[in-house]
C-alpha cells in the first residue's frame, strides 16, 4: 500500500515507501481532535456520537461487517491503521466507511484550525468525575478518546484520471473553511481509499421537516461560506446536494464534501457558447438563426427534425437529477461557478418548500418540463436563447408567465401566507434560481444578502399560523398579483 500525499502535480507518482510501516516519517497533514472530550449531542440523528468514542460498538448489519472485511482482505496493511466500524455512505462512485484511526497518535495532527475549533465545540464534554480513591476528591478521568476517520473507498471502476481530479481538487482546496480536508489517501494496486476527518452530521431527510428559517441561515451561511472558498479557487464542484454537504445542527457548521465530480473552470472547454458574448451579438445572432429566419416563422409542427446533420452539442452535464442548473440542462459550453449557486437555491427551495426531493424528473427534458412549470415558457425560451438553443412546448397546462417563488413555497408548504423571515429567505431563493447566470448571485453576493445581514427574526413554528407573530402583515391580494408578475420578469 501507498500513500499519497496529495501534491498537486504527480499525485500518483507514489511513495515507495508505504508509510503504513514509517507513520512516524509521514508528513500528511492530521486533524486535532480535543483529547478527553465527548460530545453531548442527545439528538438521535446526529451520526457520531459520544458512544463510539468510549468504544460501543455500532450496531453493524451483518452484510456490512462481510464488505468490511472484504476491505481489510484485499488492501494489505489497512487494519494496522484504521478500525472499521460502520458503512456511512454508499454511492455511485465511492462507499464511505466510519473508521478508528488507530495510529493518530504517532502523527502531528496539525491541519486547519477550523477543525480544531469545531472539534472543541463539537465535544465540549458534560464533566465526567470521578473520586479517586484516597484522595478524597473529584478529579476528572483522563480518557484517551478515539479518533475517528471517513475511509473513502473509490470504485475501482472510476478512471484514474478522476480519481486524481478528486485527490487533487481537495489537495488545492485544503485549509478552506468548510471545506472538508483530505488527511491522506492510499492506494494498493486499482483500489484507492481517501482519508478524511469524520464529521458528525443530520440526515437531510430530517432536517428538512425541521429546520425553521434561523437554522436555515446557519446552513447557508456555512454553505456558502464553503462555497465561496472553493469558487475563489475557479473550482466547480458541479454536485452541490444535501448529501455531499453534512451539516451539524449542534455547532451550526458543515463542511462540503464529494470533490468526485469538481472541475475547474473553463477545464471542459468545447468552445465558447453563445451566453458568453454580449447581449447586442447574442441578439444578432438569434436573428440571423435559421430557426428566426425559418422555423419561428412557419407553422410546423412540433416534434424534431428527421434528418439533422448538424452535429450534437457537447457540454458537461455531470451532476445529480433535480439539481441541476438550467444552463447545464441547455448544454452551455461556458459553465460557470454559478451552477453551484442555482443546487444550493434548489437546497433552499427543498427547505422551504418543505418537500424533498422537490424536483424529481426521470431525465433532462422532464427537468426542463419541470423548470418551465415555474417559470413559463417566456422566461425559458429567453434563458434557452442565450446559449443558442431554442425551447418550445406544447403542454397545455404550462403557462407563458409562471408563478412567482412566494407562490410557489406557499403553494408546496401548503401555507396561506409567508412569515416576514419566509418572504426574506424568498428573496434569496429569487436570487440563486435565476435562470440567467450572469445575474445569479454568487456565493460571495448571496452571504451580503440581506438574509444574512439585516435577518429577519420572525419564525413561526412549522405548523403554526404566521398571523400570530407579532410583525405579520397582510398584504392585498391585488398588490400581491402585481408584485408576482414583477418578480418574474
Ligand atoms: N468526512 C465524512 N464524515 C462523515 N461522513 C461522510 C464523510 N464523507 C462522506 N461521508 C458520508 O458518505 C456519503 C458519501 O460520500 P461522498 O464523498 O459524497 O461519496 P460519493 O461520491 O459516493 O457520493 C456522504 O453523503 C456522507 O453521508
Ligand atoms: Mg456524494
Amino acid at each position: 500500500m501507498c500513500a499519497l500525499h496529495g501534491a498537486p502535480a504527480g499525485i500518483f507518482e507514489l511513495q515507495k515507501t508505504g508509510s503504513l510501516n514509517h507513520p512516524h516519517s509521514a508528513t500528511r497533514p492530521r486533524f486535532v481532535v480535543e483529547d478527553g472530550a465527548t460530545t453531548d449531542s442527545d439528538d438521535a440523528s446526529v451520526t457520531g456520537h459520544e458512544e463510539d468514542d468510549l468504544h460501543d460498538e455500532e450496531d453493524v448489519d451483518d452484510s456490512v461487517k462481510e464488505d468490511m472485511k472484504k476491505l481489510e482482505d484485499t488492501f494489505p496493511g489497512i487494519s494496522e491503521r484504521f478500525r472499521l466500524v460502520n458503512r456511512i455512505g454508499e454511492g455511485t462512485f465511492s462507499t464511505v466507511y466510519k473508521a478508528e484511526d488507530l495510529l493518530y497518535d504517532h502523527y502531528k495532527n496539525d491541519w486547519d484550525t477550523f477543525q480544531d475549533h469545531q472539534y472543541e465545540t463539537w465535544t465540549s464534554p458534560p464533566s465526567k468525575k470521578r473520586r479517586i480513591e484516597g484522595e478524597g476528591q473529584l478529579l476528572p478521568i483522563k480518557r484517551r478518546l478515539s479518533k475517528f476517520v471517513a475511509l473513502k473507498k473509490i470504485y475501482v471502476t472510476s478512471s484514474p484520471f478522476r480519481i486524481q481530479n478528486e485527490l487533487e481538487l481537495l489537495h488545492d482546496l485544503r485549509g478552506c473553511r468548510s471545506v472538508c480536508p483530505l488527511i491522506t489517501a492510499f492506494r494498493y494496486q486499482d483500489q484507492v481509499v481517501a482519508v478524511l476527518p469524520f464529521f458528525p452530521h443530520t440526515d437531510f431527510r430530517i432536517q428538512y421537516r425541521t429546520f425553521m428559517v434561523a437554522d436555515m441561515r446557519h446552513y447557508f451561511r456555512s454553505l456558502f461560506t464553503a462555497l465561496h472558498s472553493v469558487h475563489k479557487h475557479n473550482i466547480l464542484h458541479r454536485d452541490i446536494k444535501p448529501t455531499n454537504f453534512l451539516y451539524n445542527p449542534d455547532i451550526r457548521e458543515g463542511v462540503l464534501v464529494d470533490f468526485g465530480l469538481a472541475e475547474r473552470e473553463g477545464s471542459e472547454y468545447t468552445g465558447t457558447c453563445l451566453c458568453a458574448n454580449p447581449g447586442f451579438v447574442r441578439r444578432s445572432r438569434f436573428l440571423q438563426s435559421y430557426y428566426t429566419t425559418h422555423v419561428s416563422t412557419s407553422t410546423m409542427s412540433a416534434g424534431y427534425p428527421k434528418n439533422d446533420s448538424r452535429p450534437s452539442r457537447r457540454a458537461n452535464r455531470a451532476g445529480t437529477r433535480g439539481f441541476r442548473a438550467p444552463e447545464v440542462l441547455f448544454k452551455c459550453t461556458s459553465q460557470t461557478t454559478k451552477i453551484d449557486m442555482w443546487s444550493a437555491g434548489v437546497i433552499l427551495l427543498t427547505l422551504l418548500g418543505r418537500r424533498f426531493p422537490f424536483f424529481n424528473s426521470a431525465d433532462d427534458v422532464d427537468a426542463m418540463i419541470e423548470m418551465a412549470s415555474i417559470f413559463g415558457t417566456r422566461r425559458m425560451k429567453t434563458a434557452a436563447a442565450m446559449h443558442g438553443q431554442v425551447f418550445e412546448t406544447n403542454i397545455p397546462t404550462i403557462g407563458e408567465k409562471g408563478y412567482s417563488w412566494e407562490k410557489l413555497v406557499k403553494w408546496a408548504s401548503c401555507v396561506e401566507e409567508l412569515t416576514e423571515s419566509e418572504k426574506q429567505a424568498t428573496r434569496l431563493l429569487a436570487g440563486l434560481m435565476e435562470l440567467d447566470p450572469y445575474k445569479r448571485l454568487s456565493a460571495k453576493e448571496a452571504l451580503q444578502h440581506e438574509f444574512f445581514t439585516d435577518p429577519i427574526e420572525h419564525d413561526v413554528e412549522w405548523g403554526g399560523h404566521p398571523e400570530d407573530s407579532a410583525d405579520s402583515v397582510e398584504e392585498e391580494g391585488g398588490k400581491d398579483e402585481e408584485a408576482d408578475e414583477v418578480a418574474m420578469i
